[in-house]
């Protein structure tokens, strides 16, 4: 079956599209660096020619409230009309739990207009919504830092390895359209600053992570169940430690950082922006 993964390069796409061609599929990944542009439509009515599922798990590069807005809205839209044009037969897209008790950011304002689309659209599509990816642990720890301690909210929180998401896409994306929302989740249900706190420990980062009830998740007010799935949610199976130890050994930049590694990213400060 050809499968287009939209955003194929990206943490979620390149993962994906290994797992669809191991299982014999013909995935191809579509990102501008191969050609295809979203936003533009460049290369869109060539890579979908014979393609029976779209998977999106594209990104937005720039996370302020109008920008995220435009891309989402506009990627989107170019993909259903190229996908109605080719005969495409199940739009795949990959959203995010508690999409709309987060309205607040401009980036959730974006997802939430990304899956309107997609179900007023005419092609029968599933929307994946997952919990946090266990990779962004310390980008969440680096926006809550305030000088040597990270603020977080103690609520409820279930993240999940990028590795588990691209699985459970991938399972959507060769079955039935489910014309609804699919949610998935991690293994363990922890609290948010326990879960920051284990990440720190396991990096040697030094900062001292502190419950608040007033702290914010990325600038968004959340309460004890914002973050989690339903019950009946589709649970990964990768745990957090097992993750921890695995990429630490893996990946450079996982390596114990001593000096806690406090660098500002670009994603933090326009999520600062939009929220
Ligand atoms: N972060 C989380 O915890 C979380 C949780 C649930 C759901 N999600 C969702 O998961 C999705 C994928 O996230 P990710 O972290 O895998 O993203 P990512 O690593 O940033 O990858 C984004 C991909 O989109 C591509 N892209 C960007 N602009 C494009 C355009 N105009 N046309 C075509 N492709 C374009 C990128 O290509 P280039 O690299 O060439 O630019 C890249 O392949 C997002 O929609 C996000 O909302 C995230």
């Amino acid at each position: 079956m050809k499968i287009v993964v939209v955003g194929g390069t990206g943490l979620i796409g390149s993962m994906l599209v290994n797992k669809l061609r191991e299982q014999g599929h013909e995935a191809v990944a579509a990102a501008p660096n191969t050609g295809v542009n979203t936003v533009t439509g460049e290369g869109l009515a060539d890579v979908l020619k014979g393609a029976l599922v779209v998977v999106d798990v594209t990104n937005a590069p720039d996370w302020e409230g109008a920008a995220v807005l435009k891309f989402f809205e506009t990627s989107t839209r170019n993909l259903l009309t190229h996908e109605a044009a080719a005969g495409v037969k199940h739009h795949v897209a990959l959203s995010i739990v508690g999409t709309e008790r987060m309205l607040e950011s401009g980036y959730f304002r974006a997802k939430m207009a990304q899956e309107n689309l997609i179900k007023a659209s005419s092609i029968p599509h599933s929307i994946v919504r997952a919990t946090q990816f266990y990779e962004f642990f310390k980008g969440i720890a680096d926006f809550s830092t305030d000088g040597n301690k990270v603020r977080l909210p103690h609520v409820l929180f279930q993240p999940m390895a990028a590795d588990d998401v691209a699985s459970a896409v991938g399972r959507v994306a060769v079955g039935p359209p489910v014309n609804g929302i699919v949610e998935i989740g991690g293994p363990e249900k922890l609290r948010l600053d326990e879960f920051i706190r284990q990440g720190l420990a396991a990096r040697m980062d030094p900062r001292e992570v502190v419950a608040d009830p007033h702290a914010r998740y990325y600038g968004i007010e959340v309460k004890e169940r914002t973050l989690i799935p339903e019950d009946d949610a589709k649970l990964g199976k990768i745990r957090f430690e097992d993750w921890l130890a695995q990429s630490a050994a893996q990946i450079p930049s996982a390596q114990p950082q001593p000096t806690g590694g406090t660098a500002v990213t670009k994603k933090k400060e326009s999520h600062r922006k939009a929220s």
